[in-house]
């Protein structure tokens, strides 16, 4: 059995750093229900939204999980213009070629409807028609400068389509920088989605790969976010800002991590052999959440670390919808 005091060890810090003392809890409001897609128009009627940009990649954009969305924005007179062309594994490019789409066209809130890559691609046009910035603004260091969001964005509300990344609880934006063949990020608690509406039919067209991937990404998450340094092992910084939102693990992102994992250890198989399954994919979905909240609050460590320079290797990488795998 593990420990869940986090007493700190005092001998991983230099003599001038003070063990962390706090950490803190932030996550998107979830909202989980098969069919709960149909919602997304009165939310961004109640919010009174006049033009909503809508995200998404062209594969689903044909999809019931868009249909669904769109149609219920149209049955709620919500305004909207619709961005389908999002790159499966984002790149630099493809990421500011939707932040010129976001920036071109007048917007008072975003939806995102996808997988991670819609999600993530979603958050970072929205973070720059915000904040216009040199793209490499914001992008963590070394690759980029790491700089601060300056303040908040537009709401975003996100509806995953995988089973999968956690980017609707999440503050972070994944992609390609092709200029060295690097997968780098953004991340923020600002980014962070406003409400992640999570339903399982939108997982029923899920290939069975993707299911398999999205869904060891789940399992990835939530091992390493259990497993990550304990928060007060880490240097405290100097004022609560500039605390980190990866923190380390700590006793709530625990709960959520470890329910992740045994949901995960119990569905995975499942969801991936059958999508009419929709206990398994229902489950699937809400552990993805989970671990979303565990790592998106303790972080991950070696093995997504080790992951970068070997997507490095194959770079860079682009989504085979008929293979159902990464080609180079
Ligand atoms: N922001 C975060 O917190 C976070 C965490 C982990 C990973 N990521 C990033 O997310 C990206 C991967 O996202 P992903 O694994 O969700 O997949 P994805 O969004 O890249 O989608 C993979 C493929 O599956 C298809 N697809 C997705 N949902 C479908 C559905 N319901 N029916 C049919 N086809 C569907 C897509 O069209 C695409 O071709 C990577 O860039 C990764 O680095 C982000």
């Amino acid at each position: 059995m593990r420990k869940s005091s986090r007493a700190p060890v005092g001998d991983k810090l230099t003599a001038d750093m003070q063990h962390e003392i706090a950490f803190e809890m932030a996550t998107s409001s979830i909202r989980y229900g098969a069919g709960s897609t149909k919602e997304v128009g009165a939310d961004f009627s109640e919010m009174g939204a006049k033009n909503v940009l809508v995200f998404t990649d062209p594969i689903l954009s044909k999809l019931p999980p868009v249909r669904n969305a769109i149609e219920s924005l149209e049955a709620n007179k919500v305004p909207y213009q619709l961005f389908d062309r999002v790159r499966a594994e984002p790149t630099d490019e493809s990421m500011q070629e939707a932040i010129r789409f976001a920036t071109s066209n007048p917007h008072d809130a975003i939806l995102a409807v996808g997988g991670g890559s819609t999600i993530d691609t979603a958050k970072a046009a929205n973070l720059y028609s915000c904040w216009p910035a040199d793209f490499l603004d914001y992008v963590n260091a070394p690759v980029g400068k790491g700089k601060p969001v300056p303040g908040p964005v537009k709401p975003l509300i996100a509806i995953p389509t995988t089973a999968g990344t956690g980017s609707e609880t999440t503050g972070v934006s994944i992609f390609d920088y092709k200029p060295l063949r690097a997968k780098t990020g953004i991340a923020h608690r600002r980014l962070r989605p406003l409400l992640g509406i999570v339903d399982p039919d939108n997982t029923r067209t899920l290939p069975p790969m993707v299911a398999a991937a999205s869904g060891l990404d789940v399992l990835c998450h939530a091992i390493e976010s259990w497993t990550a340094m304990p928060y007060g092992d880490r240097p405290r910084p100097e004022k609560p800002v500039l605390r980190p939102a990866y923190q380390g693990s700590n006793p709530i992102s625990d709960l959520w991590s470890l329910e992740a994992l045994k949901l995960t250890a119990r569905y995975i198989r499942r969801a991936f052999a059958d999508a009419g399954d929709e206990e398994a994919r229902g489950a699937m979905m809400l552990a993805a959440s989970y671990a979303g909240i565990g790592f998106g609050n303790a972080g991950v460590h070696l093995p997504h670390g080790m992951s970068y320079p070997v997507a490095g290797l194959v770079f860079p990488a682009q989504w085979d919808p008929k293979l159902g795998i990464h080609v180079t």
